[in-house]
């Protein structure tokens, strides 16, 4: 007879086994999942999200975006989406604006304003519940926007949605860059693929050459360069959209990251 500690135990590995494959079986009309990750916070991770997720729709390529930030949400107001995702059955039905479909915490805040102050088990079961009740249907792409750092929700994505790789956003500072090699030895250390580096702010107030210097060290493909613009300040539209440009540089990071997923045997549209 098994004692009653071993029974809740085993009662608690089968739920989270169960957990699992619900959002394994919730995600399996997904061809490729990718994460879009940094070190250090404010780099453009939100930025890169966004913009190469509207690339890709632009592109032919049907998107999907997941803001998996907990504590700051932004991609709802990067995107311009003011009105909230559907409820069908219990399911989440994702807003889409240009066209792209997008699930974020920030739906569920009453005003953007709102702090939210969550403990690690409650962000853990934010995202596996988020995970399960999403209907993303079929999608060629989906891009998670992630906190920076190793806290609980980075580590929560990396552990539960079966991946293709990540990401990384870098700057062309060196100081950034070795926040960003933690986070890199941390998807490797979960067996996990780091499909390249982007270097964001680029140009003559920080630089450039950061993110191609820690492409190379860390043996990680190098996806490119995005330039810091005075064009990211009008909150139209996603600047990709609104500054050819910006248009282009996305352009040649979608290029590279198919090329990258491609030879991590990942499926590419
Ligand atoms: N290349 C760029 N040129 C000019 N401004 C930029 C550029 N990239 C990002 N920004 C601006 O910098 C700010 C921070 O960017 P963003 O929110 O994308 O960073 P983040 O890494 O997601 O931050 P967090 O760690 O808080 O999630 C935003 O106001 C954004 O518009
Ligand atoms: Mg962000």
């Amino acid at each position: 007879m098994p004692t009653p500690q071993e029974t809740a135990r085993l009662e608690q590995i089968k739920k989270s086994w169960q957990q699992k494959r619900q959002i394994t079986d919730r995600l399996g009309k997904i061809k490729t999942k990718i994460g879009v990750y940094s070190g250090k916070g404010g780099v453009g991770k939100t930025t890169v999200a966004v913009n190469l997720a509207v690339t890709l729709a632009k592109q032919g390529n049907s998107v999907g975006l997941l803001d998996v930030d907990i504590d700051c949400p932004n991609v709802a107001k990067v995107m311009g989406i003011t009105e909230k995702p559907d409820y069908v059955d219990g399911q989440i039905i994702p807003a889409e604006k240009w066209g792209v479909k997008v699930v974020s915490m920030s739906f569920f805040q009453e005003n953007q304003d709102e702090a939210i102050i969550w403990r690690g088990p409650m962000i853990h079961n934010a995202i596996t519940q988020f995970l399960q009740a999403t209907d993303w249907d079929e999608l060629d792409y989906l891009v998670v926007d992630l906190p920076p750092g190793t806290s609980d929700s980075p580590l929560t994505v990396m552990q539960n949605l079966p991946m293709d790789g990540f990401l990384v956003v870098s700057t062309p500072q060196d100081l950034a860059n070795l926040d960003a090699k933690r986070c890199i030895n941390m998807i490797r250390k979960l067996n996990l693929n780091v499909l390249g580096v982007v270097e964001n702010y680029t140009g003559e107030i920080f630089g450039h050459g950061g993110g191609k210097n820690l492409a190379e060290e860390v043996e990680a493909p190098f996806l490119g360069e995005i330039a810091l613009r005075s064009a990211y300040r009008d909150s139209s539209k996603p600047t990709s959209l609104l500054d050819d440009s910006v248009g282009e540089e996305f352009d040649a990071v979608a290029k590279a990251l198919k090329k990258s997923l491609k030879e991590f045997g990942s499926e590419a549209a």
